[in-house]
């Protein structure tokens, strides 16, 4: 079906609801295949559930990743049923989480079967996760999330380099580079995965992109609350809220469906979202025109997976369904 306007508009009008997350899963199937398709013998790729916890996601990653990455418990009964023998499931988290109940043959648990490492002291930098990697391995697997979103195809080969030479004569045999894609395109992804696993060619490498994965693939609905005119100024109150439904989408692409009002010039339009805070605003255009009325429908594509999963009732308003075409 696509993520057009018209179709958009069906099916929220469909889900008698002022706001949804809609999904098109054909063009999630292609970019798994893509992501997985040629890759070399010794990379795996795990998803991480965090990046997009819904069952039937995950459900269809499963057909294409080797496996997943798990934070706890309630990450790992989300992919329990939908894993194999052949899945790896990596768990992230800091703490011994192998309790009753939380137990996975393939299962490395930070602390215990792996080591999480950051990389602070080589990139000068100050990162969420993981002890210094100049503090010793102890470990056959060992794990380094290179967060934050800015993970270029320079970024890290040189990581892949300097990790190389740290396990040199060590205990290390798997080595997982977590996720944080940055690719301008699916070929400089391929090349760099290709790079990798001839710098690291002596161990199993896991990659665990998320956000990267599934960009570009879903769109958010909502509905025009309001329309306020002072002069060339317009304020416009959406359904969609930038702090409940939008968290970490950084490069939104923004259309207004404005149905049958005439278009009117405007100096400045202001989007807000519906909550009671300041800063809940979607967008501060200048200059354009525009026909919005009450009822209206904004569209926002280039969502980031985390919106879905940081999505909450802030301040009484629902948070979205998540519906897959
Ligand atoms: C351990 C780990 N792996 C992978 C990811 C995925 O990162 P991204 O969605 O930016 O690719 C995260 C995100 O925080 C993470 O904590």
């Amino acid at each position: 079906m696509g993520l057009n306007a018209k179709d958009l508009i069906r099916l929220l009008l469909l889900s008698k609801s002022q706001s949804l997350y809609i999904y098109d899963l054909e063009l999630l199937k292609s970019r798994f295949a893509s992501i997985t398709m040629d890759k070399p013998d010794n990379v795996s790729f795990l998803f991480p559930v965090k990046a997009f916890p819904h069952c039937k996601l995950l459900e269809l990653v499963s057909e294409y990743f080797d496996g997943f990455d798990v934070s706890n418990e309630n990450e790992f009964n989300l992919v329990k049923d939908c894993i194999n023998d052949d899945h790896v499931c990596w768990s992230s988290a800091p703490y011994d989480t192998s309790y009753p109940g939380f137990s996975y043959n393939k299962l490395f648990v930070d602390g215990v079967s792996s080591q999480r490492f950051n990389l602070d002291s080589f990139l000068g930098q100050q990162s969420r996760f993981g002890l210094d990697l100049e503090q010793g391995i102890t470990s056959s697997a060992i794990h380094m999330h290179l967060g934050f979103q800015n993970n270029t195809k320079d970024s890290i080969l040189k990581c892949a380099e300097y990790i190389e030479k740290k396990c040199r004569n060590s205990i290390v045999t798997e080595i997982n580079l977590g996720g944080g894609f940055d690719f301008s395109s699916m070929s400089e992804m391929q090349d760099c995965v290709l790079d990798v696993s001839d710098i690291l060619s002596d161990y199993k490498i896991y990659f665990e992109p998320g956000n990267w994965v599934t960009q570009g693939c879903g769109a958010i609905i909502g509905r025009i609350l309001g329309v306020l005119k002072a002069g060339n100024d317009f304020k416009v109150t959406t359904s969609v809220s930038a702090l409940g439904h939008l968290r970490w989408s950084q490069s939104i692409e923004l259309s207004l469906k404005g149905l049958l009002g005439v278009k009117t010039k405007y100096e400045r339009l202001q989007l807000f979202g519906p909550t009671c805070s300041e800063s809940d605003i979607i967008a501060d255009l200048y200059d354009g025109e525009s026909s919005l009325n009450l009822g209206d429908f904004i569209i926002i594509k280039g969502l980031s997976s985390y919106s879905y999963a940081w999505r909450c009732d802030f301040n009484g308003i629902k948070a979205p369904d998540l519906v897959f075409i």
